[in-house]
């Protein structure tokens, strides 16, 4: 059984791929938060999860499902894969730590380097056109991979620590998650047609348009961006520094689902 988070698309990409090549049954987190949240795990199957890497860490939202759910029929392989634009810090032993408060044990964890979704902040802008195709041509390799991996149930952590890993997760991270993880700077320009693509986007249905007016932001945010990079008129912003900066959504017509 694989849980998955996504908000441009690259997570639900691997997650996709993971799911059809070991015919393992998939679930998106925010459908998952209105149900009990009780699942059984049939004999010898593993338990993965897939989310993308926020502010050097599993997301809070990520961590705080796990701490909820339930889960019977033992856990005997639990895997991660993560998604990341350049290095993810200590995200495997933040995981690890989450496993354990669980009494689990994650046996294997990777990263795979994929498109930036990242723009609040100076500095940070989505890849241009020729490293956004590298990256997805050399994650599609890193993705088979994995599967072998996973297949052979092979244990050991392959991710992308980055320099000052323990500075971004333990010191950023936590100013990260109190500040910058909110909708309060979201807000559209003039441009915006209130056509409610972004209402349509986010997967946690916290964007409405009353009455015709603009779109309005409600508490419950993750900051995956979705709404921001799915606008058709580019109208979204977060704050001053979004301005000017790109969008990304993963390219999904260049691999289709298999049927
Ligand atoms: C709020 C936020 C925080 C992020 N933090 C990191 C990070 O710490 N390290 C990194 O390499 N990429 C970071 N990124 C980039 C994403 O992890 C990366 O683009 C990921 O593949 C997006 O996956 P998704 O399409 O499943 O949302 C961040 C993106 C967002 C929106």
């Amino acid at each position: 059984m694989i849980f998955y988070f996504s908000g441009v698309g690259n997570s639900r990409w691997v997650a996709q791929q993971l799911s059809q090549q070991l015919g393992d049954q998939l679930r998106f987190i925010p459908d998952e938060i209105s149900t009990p949240m009780s699942y059984e795990l049939r004999d010898g199957e593993c338990l993965g999860f897939v989310f993308p890497c926020y502010g050097w860490g599993v997301p809070v939202f990520v961590e705080r499902f796990i701490e909820q759910m339930q889960v019977s029929g033992g856990v005997k392989y639990l895997y991660f894969v993560t998604t990341c634009g350049d290095d993810t810090g200590m995200t495997a032993e933040i995981f690890c730590a989450d496993a354990v408060r669980k009494g689990w044990e994650c046996k294997a964890g990777w990263a795979v380097v994929m498109p930036e979704s990242y723009i609040c902040l100076p500095g940070f802008d989505v890849d241009n056109k020729e490293k956004e195709n590298e990256k997805i041509m050399s994650a599609r390799d890193r993705v088979n991979r994995i599967i072998d991996d996973i297949t052979d149930r092979r244990c050991g952590f392959d991710t992308i620590p980055g320099p000052m890993k323990w500075a971004k997760s333990h010191i950023v991270r936590p100013f990260f998650n109190r500040f910058l993880i909110t909708p309060k700077h979201f807000k559209t320009t003039v441009a915006c047609t209130s056509c409610g693509a972004c209402v349509r986007a986010c997967p946690y249905s916290n964007i409405s348009i009353l009455s015709a007016q603009r779109p309005v932001w409600g508490d419950v945010c993750v900051q995956c961006m979705r709404c921001y990079h799915t606008c058709p008129q580019h109208a979204i912003e977060w704050g001053r520094f979004t301005r000017g900066k790109g969008q990304y959504l993963f390219p999904q017509h260049l691999f289709p689902k298999k049927q």
